[in-house]
């Protein structure tokens, strides 16, 4: 029954949204009404936060690119982008291994900087801008460079946040939804490098 209405939903959608959004093992965890209902407090919170001054959005590649352009456009204010990017050594599950990747997953957890920033962010308002808080090494080390250019003020979203997979500690100002350990897919984040285009978020299951 409510894979029926699941179905019917997805088949509103472009033909190839549709063949990925309904492979079986695809199950809509956060749909797009409620991310977009989510992303519009968080882009009034900050909106509120900042008043009358400038802010620039720093996201993470590439999970992050969905994630920012909808939130920037809830932020009435003086604003800029630009992006960097990371890349983890031994952090990214791979096609044939588990789904839930974390064997993978938990390996090295070495960050490597694969792309800075453009813009000097020295006595800016810096928003970090993440797809999802997990162990906390990736935003700790982007975090930590950030600082290093000496920011007027620095402060992270991140929409979704595993809290019981944490390694180092370290917490968002601006979070859309707290959620358990599963692997999640779509509105930004791959399972290697696929689904990033999936307008919900979803578990994978029975891998
Ligand atoms: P951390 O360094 O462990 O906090 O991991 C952060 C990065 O891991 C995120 O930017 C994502 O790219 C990736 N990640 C962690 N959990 C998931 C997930 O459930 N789905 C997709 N990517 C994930
Ligand atoms: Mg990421």
């Amino acid at each position: 029954m409510k894979r029926r209405k699941e179905k019917s939903r997805f088949r509103s959608l472009p033909a190839l949204v549709y063949k990925i959004a309904s492979m079986p093992e695809l199950k809509v965890f956060l749909s797009r009404e409620q991310i977009a209902e989510r992303v519009a407090q968080l882009g009034a919170e900050i909106a509120r936060d900042f008043q009358g001054e400038a802010v620039i959005f720093v996201g993470v590649l590439k999970g992050a690119a969905i994630f920012l352009s909808d939130l920037a456009r809830h932020v009435p204010l003086d604003a800029t982008f630009d992006f960097i990017g990371v890349s983890s050594y031994g952090n990214r599950p791979i096609a044939k291994e588990d789904p839930a990747g974390h064997a993978a997953w938990d390996s090295l957890g070495e960050v490597r900087l694969t792309k800075d920033m453009d813009q000097s962010l020295a006595d800016r308002n810096v928003i970090l801008v993440e797809d999802i808080l997990d162990t906390g090494l990736t935003l700790n080390y982007i975090s930590k460079l950030v600082q290093a250019h000496q920011p007027r003020s620095l402060r992270i979203a991140a929409l979704l946040d595993k809290p019981s997979r944490r390694k180092q500690p370290i917490k968002a100002h601006y979070i859309g939804f707290s959620i358990p350990d599963a692997y999640v897919v779509g509105y930004g984040l791959d399972y290697a490098e696929k689904y990033r285009n999936l307008p919900d978020i979803c578990v994978i299951e029975n891998p």
